[in-house]
């Protein structure tokens, strides 16, 4: 986790790298700092605990005239999150300064020995024992800066992304991936390297993505890319799709509020140009190249976390509903460490929004070394899942800011229901008629969430209501189950309130015993299958004193006698419902973190893209 920057060109490096860390904090907001290289050779090093904002007001009006520097902000995992500790990382000697992303595995190893050969370590983290070792070997071997580099990183097990400054080669710096995202911004006399484009963007347009085991040898005018081998690469330049709107909060008081609010329009561009009503189609270029094998297919594995994996839940009842395929949908963190039977025949798909998530990536690669056909559902383009996967597609709901996931939800939802559709006309499960009827409803969607996200202001007076509680419980049957799943996780995520997704039935075998006058119940309760099984279990949380607030279908006015609070969604088909019923729970727990002033981007102990397991 972590973000990086870094920058060497004609203009001011400091406020290009504090912008673009600003941007980046999203990946971890443990502690800042930077290091600018100046013109007399000398590094200025500033580093705080604490935000970006925290290091700007530490660093005030000190020296920082420089046009090479890189900044880093941090997601504590070797060592306290403390100004020691911060990023960057000088060698010993102070000859170079190091930024880094991921982590190093065997660093206790490189560590102790460094100490036996004298090294003194000034943090406790795995980064410093890296520049440490960099130095040593520059100095043995007598060998380049870019040589040092290369040949330290021949021994590092574990994952980075880092940049490397050397003061007595300031005209040049050094960049270089393994498992952690890199892009390298291409500008006029400029470039620029980041963990991902937005601290780019607004400079430049091209970029090239760093590959796994690639290192970045960048000076304001040129490039050199080549292997840790030490094979020269052609960089291949590619433009940014996102533009700067995307990732400003454009009149939101938080990025989580604009990206529920975008729903309407990003679930649009989820589906733009894949279906084709009239013709009853749908052209998924990952899936299409894959028709053959998916007519027979005999297993789906879902793999994902966190959020990614409920969007995989509701892909379960999606392929079981519509392509009659068995699906078993797996924690990405899990499903490497218990022996799992993959083979070839197995088609594996993994959902993520940053396309970076550590256990999902190591998920993948699992499946890949049985023979699976391996398949990314993925949010960031160029990330490193669409990069080792088969084929895949992208959800196109546009850069994602706020730690908790909304619309990545339901752009990954929607992308699913294309495939299971796309699938289930491929094996003949599904009748052009009946395909039609569901592609002409997903073109409804877009206004019905933005019908649905006019019960805002009155979802903020429930909000306000239960905000003080200290548990929640969230029900659901069939697709409103991992409906529940994802409100109480948001719940949780940003307003620090315990709260428990359960499919509604399940209640009365355990969580009943925890209901009282005290407890709000959230129920997904619209009139699709099972609804007068939930009418049911609604009735049991009644009868113990629970505050039940229903998501209902708009029209059902006889939901109002069994609950405190009713938030109505247009009627929908029921395959369709995850993409309306998520959106109310999204609000709920948005507005009573708010209440809560909690910090709804930016959760404690949290971070947008998980890179360690
Ligand atoms: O980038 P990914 O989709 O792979 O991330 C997976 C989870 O870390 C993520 O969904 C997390 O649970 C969110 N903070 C939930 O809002």
């Amino acid at each position: 986790m972590c973000g990086i920057v870094a920058y060497i060109g004609h203009r001011e490096a400091y406020p290009i790298v504090v912008k673009g860390l600003k941007r980046l904090e999203y990946r971890g907001y443990d502690s800042a700092g930077v290091a600018l290289l100046n013109e007399k050779k000398e590094f200025l090093v500033y580093k705080k605990t604490g935000k970006v904002s925290d290091l700007e007001a530490s660093v005030g009006t000190q020296d920082t005239h420089a046009h090479t520097g890189m900044g880093h902000t941090r997601w504590a995992t070797h060592g306290a999150p403390n100004d020691l500790n911060a990023h960057p990382h000088l060698s010993q000697n102070g000859e170079f300064a190091i930024i880094h992303n991921g982590i190093i595995e065997n660093y206790a190893s490189l560590k102790k020995a460094l100490i036996d050969r004298g090294h003194i370590f000034k943090s406790e983290t795995d980064t410093e024992v890296l520049i440490h070792l960099i130095e040593e070997i520059a100095k043995n071997n007598e060998v380049t800066f870019e040589e040092a580099v290369r040949m330290s990183l021949t021994q590092v097990v574990g994952a980075y992304a880092i940049v490397i400054l050397s003061k007595t080669n300031p005209n040049y710096l050094i960049g270089a991936r393994k498992g952690s995202p890199m892009v390298i911004g291409v500008g006029e006399g400029e470039h620029f390297i980041a963990s991902d484009a937005t601290p780019i963007v607004e400079y430049t347009r091209n970029v090239i993505y760093l590959n796994d085991g690639e290192l970045a040898i960048v000076d304001n005018q040129k490039l050199t890319v080549k292997t840790i081998d030490n094979t020269i690469k052609t960089p291949y330049i590619q433009e940014l799709e996102i533009n700067l709107e995307s990732i400003e909060k454009g009149g939101f008081d938080h990025f989580m509020m604009k990206e529920i609010f975008e729903q309407p329009r990003s679930i649009l561009d989820s589906y733009r140009g894949r279906i084709h009503v009239n013709e009853a189609t749908i052209t998924m270029a990952g899936i299409d190249a894959f028709e053959d094998k998916l007519k027979n297919i005999k297993r789906i594995i879902i793999v994902g976390c966190g959020t990614s994996w409920h969007a995989g839940l509701v892909g379960e009842y999606l392929f079981e509903d519509f392509a009659r395929i068995p699906v078993e949908v797996e924690y990405a963190s899990e499903f490497r460490y218990r022996n799992p039977i993959i083979n070839e025949d197995d088609f594996v798909i993994a959902i993520s929004q940053s396309g970076e998530t550590a256990d999902t990536l190591a998920a993948l690669e699992l499946a890949k070394s049985k023979g699976a056909t391996i398949f990314g559902i993925c949010n960031v383009v160029g990330s490193s899942i669409p990069r080792m996967t088969d084929a895949g597609a992208y959800t196109h709901a546009g850069p994602e800011i706020g730690v908790a996931s909304t619309k990545a939800f339901t752009a990954q939802v929607t992308a699913l229901t294309l495939m299971a559709l796309s699938i289930a006309q491929k094996r003949g499960t599904i009748s052009t008629v009946r395909l039609r009827e569901l592609l002409t409803e997903l073109e409804t969607i877009p206004a019905k969430v933005e019908k649905t996200l006019e019960s805002n202001d009155y979802i903020k007076t429930i909000a306000a209501q239960i905000k003080d509680t200290r548990n929640a419980l969230y029900l659901g049957r069939g697709y409103g189950f991992p409906i529940a799943l994802e409100g109480a996780l948001k719940l949780k995520e940003i307003s620090y309130i315990h709260a428990e997704g359960y499919p509604a039935a399940e209640m009365k075998h355990g969580p009943i015993a925890l209901i009282d006058e005290e407890m709000p119940v959230v129920v997904i309760a619209t009139q699709h299958s099972n609804y007068e099984k939930v009418i049911s279990n609604i009735q049991e949380v009644r009868a113990r004193k629970g505050k039940v607030i229903a998501i209902a279908t708009k029209g059902d006015e006889h939901i109002k006698e069994q609950a405190d609070h009713v938030i109505y969604i247009p009627e929908c088909e029921e395959a369709m419902l995850p993409l309306l019923a998520t959106i109310p729970l999204q609000l709920l727990s948005y507005h009573i973190a708010v209440m809560r002033e909690c910090n709804v981007d930016q959760p404690r102990n949290l971070a947008k893209s998980v890179t360690v397991e």
